[in-house]
Protein backbone atom coordinates (compact mmCIF):
# COMPACT_ATOMS: atom_id res chain seq x y z
CA UNK A 1 0.00 0.00 0.00
CA UNK A 2 2.35 2.26 0.44
CA UNK A 3 4.70 1.09 -2.09
CA UNK A 4 1.52 1.69 -4.40
CA UNK A 5 1.05 5.61 -2.30
CA UNK A 6 5.04 6.23 -2.83
CA UNK A 7 5.15 5.12 -6.84
CA UNK A 8 2.06 6.77 -7.72
CA UNK A 9 3.27 10.35 -5.58
CA UNK A 10 6.15 10.35 -7.89
CA UNK A 11 4.28 9.73 -11.11
CA UNK A 12 2.22 12.82 -10.07
CA UNK A 13 4.70 15.10 -9.69
CA UNK A 14 6.74 13.67 -12.96
CA UNK A 15 3.71 14.83 -14.36
CA UNK A 16 3.38 17.61 -12.56
CA UNK A 17 7.04 18.72 -13.89
CA UNK A 18 6.48 17.47 -17.20
CA UNK A 19 3.54 19.83 -17.54
CA UNK A 20 5.42 22.90 -16.35
CA UNK A 21 8.26 22.41 -18.40
CA UNK A 22 6.24 21.83 -21.67
CA UNK A 23 3.89 24.92 -20.59
CA UNK A 24 4.44 28.32 -22.25
CA UNK A 25 6.30 30.85 -19.69
CA UNK A 26 3.04 33.22 -18.55
CA UNK A 27 3.10 36.54 -19.98
CA UNK A 28 5.13 38.79 -17.83
CA UNK A 29 4.68 42.44 -17.18
CA UNK A 30 8.38 43.90 -16.00
CA UNK A 31 7.44 46.42 -12.85
CA UNK A 32 10.08 49.19 -13.97
CA UNK A 33 11.20 52.04 -11.29
CA UNK A 34 12.33 55.02 -12.82
CA UNK A 35 14.30 57.46 -10.76
CA UNK A 36 13.47 60.63 -12.99
CA UNK A 37 10.49 61.64 -14.84
CA UNK A 38 9.03 61.73 -18.18
CA UNK A 39 11.31 63.11 -20.97
CA UNK A 40 14.63 62.22 -19.35
CA UNK A 41 17.22 59.70 -20.52
CA UNK A 42 15.65 57.11 -17.92
CA UNK A 43 12.37 57.32 -20.01
CA UNK A 44 14.17 56.50 -22.94
CA UNK A 45 15.72 53.57 -22.23
CA UNK A 46 12.98 52.33 -20.65
CA UNK A 47 10.36 53.03 -23.26
CA UNK A 48 13.38 51.24 -26.00
CA UNK A 49 13.80 48.44 -23.55
CA UNK A 50 9.84 47.99 -23.10
CA UNK A 51 9.08 48.39 -27.19
CA UNK A 52 12.00 45.82 -28.19
CA UNK A 53 10.70 43.53 -25.18
CA UNK A 54 7.32 43.66 -26.49
CA UNK A 55 8.65 42.89 -30.47
CA UNK A 56 11.01 39.66 -29.16
CA UNK A 57 8.49 38.16 -27.43
CA UNK A 58 5.37 38.69 -30.10
CA UNK A 59 3.59 40.66 -27.65
CA UNK A 60 3.54 38.01 -24.54
CA UNK A 61 5.90 40.16 -22.52
CA UNK A 62 5.77 44.01 -21.70
CA UNK A 63 7.14 46.42 -19.24
CA UNK A 64 5.68 49.18 -16.73
CA UNK A 65 7.41 52.34 -16.24
CA UNK A 66 7.03 54.09 -12.67
CA UNK A 67 8.39 57.60 -13.08
CA UNK A 68 9.60 60.09 -11.06
CA UNK A 69 10.95 57.97 -7.92
CA UNK A 70 7.26 56.63 -7.20
CA UNK A 71 8.90 53.43 -6.02
CA UNK A 72 11.10 54.67 -3.60
CA UNK A 73 14.61 56.16 -3.70
CA UNK A 74 17.14 55.13 -6.31
CA UNK A 75 18.74 53.13 -3.47
CA UNK A 76 15.90 51.61 -1.86
CA UNK A 77 15.34 50.19 -5.53
CA UNK A 78 17.96 48.36 -5.46
CA UNK A 79 17.28 46.45 -2.26
CA UNK A 80 13.71 45.65 -3.22
CA UNK A 81 15.27 44.46 -6.48
CA UNK A 82 17.66 42.39 -4.57
CA UNK A 83 15.30 40.29 -2.54
CA UNK A 84 12.37 40.30 -5.25
CA UNK A 85 10.15 42.32 -4.70
CA UNK A 86 10.85 44.38 -7.58
CA UNK A 87 11.96 43.47 -11.17
CA UNK A 88 13.59 46.42 -12.74
CA UNK A 89 15.02 49.73 -11.94
CA UNK A 90 16.98 52.58 -13.81
CA UNK A 91 18.51 54.55 -11.69
CA UNK A 92 22.46 56.11 -11.53
CA UNK A 93 25.18 54.38 -11.25
CA UNK A 94 26.41 56.08 -8.46
CA UNK A 95 23.07 54.82 -6.91
CA UNK A 96 24.46 51.24 -7.25
CA UNK A 97 27.86 52.19 -5.82
CA UNK A 98 27.16 51.60 -2.40
CA UNK A 99 25.86 48.01 -3.23
CA UNK A 100 28.81 47.08 -5.23
CA UNK A 101 31.52 49.33 -4.83
CA UNK A 102 33.62 48.15 -7.70
CA UNK A 103 31.81 50.49 -10.11
CA UNK A 104 32.51 53.14 -8.35
CA UNK A 105 35.65 53.44 -11.09
CA UNK A 106 32.62 54.98 -13.72
CA UNK A 107 32.02 57.96 -11.30
CA UNK A 108 35.64 59.07 -9.94
CA UNK A 109 35.87 62.47 -11.12
CA UNK A 110 37.03 63.18 -14.45
CA UNK A 111 38.00 59.62 -15.81
CA UNK A 112 35.47 59.07 -18.14
CA UNK A 113 35.95 61.82 -20.97
CA UNK A 114 33.18 61.81 -23.85
CA UNK A 115 30.04 60.07 -24.66
CA UNK A 116 32.11 57.71 -27.23
CA UNK A 117 34.43 57.01 -23.09
CA UNK A 118 31.22 55.59 -21.99
CA UNK A 119 30.15 53.40 -24.52
CA UNK A 120 33.73 51.89 -24.79
CA UNK A 121 33.94 51.21 -21.29
CA UNK A 122 30.09 50.02 -20.52
CA UNK A 123 29.87 48.18 -23.95
CA UNK A 124 33.64 45.91 -23.42
CA UNK A 125 34.92 43.63 -21.02
CA UNK A 126 35.29 46.27 -18.34
CA UNK A 127 31.23 46.31 -18.51
CA UNK A 128 30.88 42.77 -18.15
CA UNK A 129 33.05 42.38 -15.08
CA UNK A 130 31.44 45.13 -13.61
CA UNK A 131 27.57 43.11 -14.56
CA UNK A 132 29.15 40.07 -12.70
CA UNK A 133 30.16 42.59 -10.09
CA UNK A 134 26.45 43.84 -9.52
CA UNK A 135 25.29 40.47 -9.80
CA UNK A 136 27.46 38.90 -6.88
CA UNK A 137 27.70 41.77 -4.79
CA UNK A 138 24.21 43.46 -5.28
CA UNK A 139 21.74 40.39 -6.71
CA UNK A 140 21.08 42.86 -9.59
CA UNK A 141 22.00 42.24 -13.42
CA UNK A 142 22.70 45.45 -15.42
CA UNK A 143 21.30 44.79 -18.65
CA UNK A 144 21.02 47.81 -20.43
CA UNK A 145 22.80 51.54 -19.68
CA UNK A 146 21.99 54.85 -19.77
CA UNK A 147 24.24 57.24 -21.22
CA UNK A 148 22.95 60.83 -20.05
CA UNK A 149 25.64 63.13 -19.99
CA UNK A 150 27.91 65.07 -18.16
CA UNK A 151 26.91 66.25 -14.61
CA UNK A 152 26.74 69.94 -14.32
CA UNK A 153 26.59 72.47 -11.16
CA UNK A 154 23.45 74.17 -10.58
CA UNK A 155 22.28 76.80 -7.77
CA UNK A 156 19.66 79.40 -7.00
CA UNK A 157 22.03 81.68 -5.34
CA UNK A 158 25.26 82.84 -7.31
CA UNK A 159 27.46 82.43 -10.61
CA UNK A 160 30.39 79.64 -10.15
CA UNK A 161 32.92 80.16 -12.21
CA UNK A 162 36.24 79.31 -9.58
CA UNK A 163 36.62 76.50 -7.06
CA UNK A 164 36.66 79.55 -4.30
CA UNK A 165 33.43 80.71 -5.59
CA UNK A 166 31.23 77.59 -4.03
CA UNK A 167 32.05 78.99 -0.99
CA UNK A 168 28.92 79.83 1.43
CA UNK A 169 26.86 77.45 -1.11
CA UNK A 170 25.32 74.55 0.43
CA UNK A 171 25.28 71.70 -2.36
CA UNK A 172 23.34 68.39 -2.54
CA UNK A 173 25.10 65.55 -3.76
CA UNK A 174 23.69 61.40 -4.00
CA UNK A 175 24.70 59.17 -1.17
CA UNK A 176 27.99 58.20 -2.33
CA UNK A 177 31.40 58.42 -0.92
CA UNK A 178 33.10 59.61 -3.83
CA UNK A 179 30.54 62.36 -5.14
CA UNK A 180 31.21 63.95 -1.38
CA UNK A 181 34.72 63.47 -1.36
CA UNK A 182 34.99 65.48 -4.71
CA UNK A 183 33.14 68.47 -3.19
CA UNK A 184 35.48 67.92 -0.21
CA UNK A 185 38.76 68.04 -2.40
CA UNK A 186 37.00 71.77 -3.95
CA UNK A 187 36.68 72.92 -0.56
CA UNK A 188 33.23 72.43 0.85
CA UNK A 189 31.16 69.53 2.48
CA UNK A 190 28.14 68.76 0.85
CA UNK A 191 24.81 67.55 1.85
CA UNK A 192 23.83 64.18 1.18
CA UNK A 193 20.16 63.58 -0.07
CA UNK A 194 17.86 61.01 -1.65
CA UNK A 195 17.80 61.58 -5.41
CA UNK A 196 13.68 61.43 -4.87
CA UNK A 197 13.71 64.51 -1.92
CA UNK A 198 16.47 66.53 -3.88
CA UNK A 199 13.93 68.63 -5.54
CA UNK A 200 11.69 69.55 -3.05
CA UNK A 201 15.25 70.40 -1.07
CA UNK A 202 16.45 72.57 -3.90
CA UNK A 203 12.38 73.99 -3.47
CA UNK A 204 12.12 75.20 0.28
CA UNK A 205 15.94 75.89 -0.15
CA UNK A 206 17.51 73.55 2.47
CA UNK A 207 19.92 73.03 -0.16
CA UNK A 208 21.11 75.75 -2.94
CA UNK A 209 22.24 73.47 -5.49
CA UNK A 210 22.89 69.92 -6.55
CA UNK A 211 24.62 68.29 -10.06
CA UNK A 212 23.08 66.41 -12.65
CA UNK A 213 23.30 66.62 -16.35
CA UNK A 214 21.13 68.62 -18.69
CA UNK A 215 18.99 66.39 -19.84
CA UNK A 216 18.00 65.35 -16.01
CA UNK A 217 17.68 69.07 -14.95
CA UNK A 218 15.22 69.29 -17.75
CA UNK A 219 12.81 66.68 -17.41
CA UNK A 220 13.02 66.85 -13.58
CA UNK A 221 11.72 71.06 -14.16
CA UNK A 222 15.04 72.08 -11.99
CA UNK A 223 15.05 75.39 -13.75
CA UNK A 224 12.06 76.38 -12.20
CA UNK A 225 14.23 76.58 -8.47
CA UNK A 226 17.68 77.08 -9.82
CA UNK A 227 19.38 80.09 -11.74
CA UNK A 228 23.05 79.38 -12.83
CA UNK A 229 24.55 76.45 -13.83
CA UNK A 230 28.67 75.55 -14.00
CA UNK A 231 29.90 72.84 -16.49
CA UNK A 232 31.89 71.42 -14.20
CA UNK A 233 31.44 67.72 -15.97
CA UNK A 234 33.09 65.51 -13.42
CA UNK A 235 31.33 62.62 -14.03
CA UNK A 236 29.89 61.28 -17.25
CA UNK A 237 26.31 60.07 -15.80
CA UNK A 238 25.86 56.76 -16.71
CA UNK A 239 22.71 55.24 -15.22
CA UNK A 240 21.99 51.48 -16.15
CA UNK A 241 19.18 49.18 -16.01
CA UNK A 242 18.75 46.99 -13.64
CA UNK A 243 17.01 43.29 -13.20
CA UNK A 244 16.43 41.63 -10.03
CA UNK A 245 18.52 38.55 -10.56
CA UNK A 246 16.13 36.33 -8.51
CA UNK A 247 13.23 37.59 -11.31
CA UNK A 248 15.76 36.88 -14.44
CA UNK A 249 16.87 33.22 -13.12
CA UNK A 250 13.18 32.75 -12.67
CA UNK A 251 12.93 33.10 -16.58
CA UNK A 252 12.78 30.78 -19.47
CA UNK A 253 16.25 31.00 -21.65
CA UNK A 254 14.43 31.76 -24.21
CA UNK A 255 12.93 34.94 -22.05
CA UNK A 256 15.96 35.97 -20.54
CA UNK A 257 17.95 36.22 -24.21
CA UNK A 258 14.79 38.46 -25.21
CA UNK A 259 15.72 40.70 -22.23
CA UNK A 260 19.38 40.87 -22.91
CA UNK A 261 18.61 41.49 -26.43
CA UNK A 262 15.79 44.41 -25.53
CA UNK A 263 18.38 45.68 -22.94
CA UNK A 264 21.03 45.96 -25.84
CA UNK A 265 18.85 47.97 -28.49
CA UNK A 266 17.77 50.43 -24.94
CA UNK A 267 21.21 51.07 -24.66
CA UNK A 268 21.89 52.36 -27.97
CA UNK A 269 18.95 53.77 -28.06
CA UNK A 270 20.22 55.69 -25.32
CA UNK A 271 23.14 57.14 -26.93
CA UNK A 272 21.33 58.56 -30.05
CA UNK A 273 18.86 59.87 -27.51
CA UNK A 274 21.31 61.82 -25.67
CA UNK A 275 23.25 62.32 -29.22
CA UNK A 276 19.73 63.47 -30.71
CA UNK A 277 18.33 66.29 -27.73
CA UNK A 278 21.67 67.01 -25.35
CA UNK A 279 22.23 70.38 -27.27
CA UNK A 280 18.40 71.29 -28.15
CA UNK A 281 18.06 70.52 -24.26
CA UNK A 282 20.37 73.03 -23.54
CA UNK A 283 19.39 75.69 -24.89
CA UNK A 284 15.90 75.38 -24.10
CA UNK A 285 17.38 75.73 -20.13
CA UNK A 286 18.68 79.10 -21.26
CA UNK A 287 15.59 80.15 -23.01
CA UNK A 288 13.98 79.23 -19.64
CA UNK A 289 16.09 81.42 -18.31
CA UNK A 290 19.40 79.33 -16.74
CA UNK A 291 22.68 81.22 -16.86
CA UNK A 292 25.14 79.22 -18.11
CA UNK A 293 29.10 79.43 -16.93
CA UNK A 294 32.23 77.91 -18.02
CA UNK A 295 35.12 77.51 -15.01
CA UNK A 296 38.05 79.29 -16.05
CA UNK A 297 41.04 77.85 -17.25
CA UNK A 298 38.51 74.80 -18.64
CA UNK A 299 38.04 73.25 -15.22
CA UNK A 300 42.02 72.55 -14.88
CA UNK A 301 41.16 73.87 -10.94
CA UNK A 302 37.92 71.26 -10.29
CA UNK A 303 40.42 68.51 -11.87
CA UNK A 304 43.29 69.17 -10.30
CA UNK A 305 42.21 69.01 -6.83
CA UNK A 306 39.49 65.87 -7.31
CA UNK A 307 41.98 63.60 -9.39
CA UNK A 308 44.61 63.98 -6.45
CA UNK A 309 42.66 63.83 -3.37
CA UNK A 310 39.89 61.57 -4.48
CA UNK A 311 41.68 58.85 -6.87
CA UNK A 312 44.02 57.38 -4.33
CA UNK A 313 41.43 57.34 -2.01
CA UNK A 314 39.28 54.91 -3.79
CA UNK A 315 41.63 52.62 -5.55
CA UNK A 316 40.75 50.06 -2.87
CA UNK A 317 36.95 50.24 -2.91
CA UNK A 318 37.41 49.87 -6.43
CA UNK A 319 39.20 47.03 -6.92
CA UNK A 320 42.55 48.32 -7.15
CA UNK A 321 44.51 51.18 -8.73
CA UNK A 322 44.77 48.55 -11.81
CA UNK A 323 41.29 48.51 -12.44
CA UNK A 324 41.79 52.31 -12.77
CA UNK A 325 44.69 51.67 -15.03
CA UNK A 326 42.41 49.24 -16.69
CA UNK A 327 39.45 51.68 -17.59
CA UNK A 328 41.86 54.27 -18.40
CA UNK A 329 44.00 52.07 -21.02
CA UNK A 330 40.73 51.06 -22.29
CA UNK A 331 39.88 54.87 -23.74
CA UNK A 332 43.47 55.46 -24.48
CA UNK A 333 44.79 57.65 -21.46
CA UNK A 334 47.74 56.63 -19.60
CA UNK A 335 47.97 54.57 -16.32
CA UNK A 336 48.48 56.20 -12.79
CA UNK A 337 51.41 54.96 -10.24
CA UNK A 338 50.07 53.97 -7.18
C1 LIG B 1 21.35 61.42 -8.41
O1 LIG B 1 21.79 62.58 -8.47
O2 LIG B 1 21.07 60.84 -7.36
C2 LIG B 1 21.08 60.74 -9.71
O3 LIG B 1 21.96 61.17 -10.69
C3 LIG B 1 19.70 60.98 -10.08
C4 LIG B 1 19.28 60.37 -11.37
O4 LIG B 1 19.08 59.17 -11.43
O5 LIG B 1 19.09 61.07 -12.35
Amino acid sequence: MNLIKTVSSVALAATVAAVTFASPALAKNFKIAVGDSGGSSQEATGLAFKEKLEELSGGKHTATLFLNGQLGSEQDTVNEAAIGTLDMSLLAINNVTPFSPTVGVFTLPYVILSLEDAETLTQGPIGQELTENTINDAGVRIIAWTYTGFRVLTNSKKPVKSVADLEGLVIRVPKNEIMIDTYKSWGISPTPMAWSETFAGLQTKVVDGQDNPYTTINAMKFYEVQDYVTEIRYIFSIEPLIVSEQVFQGLSAEDQAAVLEAGEYATQASAQFLRDKEAEIKALLVEKGMEIHVPENDEAEFIELATTAVWPKFYDSIGGVEKLNAVLAAIGRDPVSQ
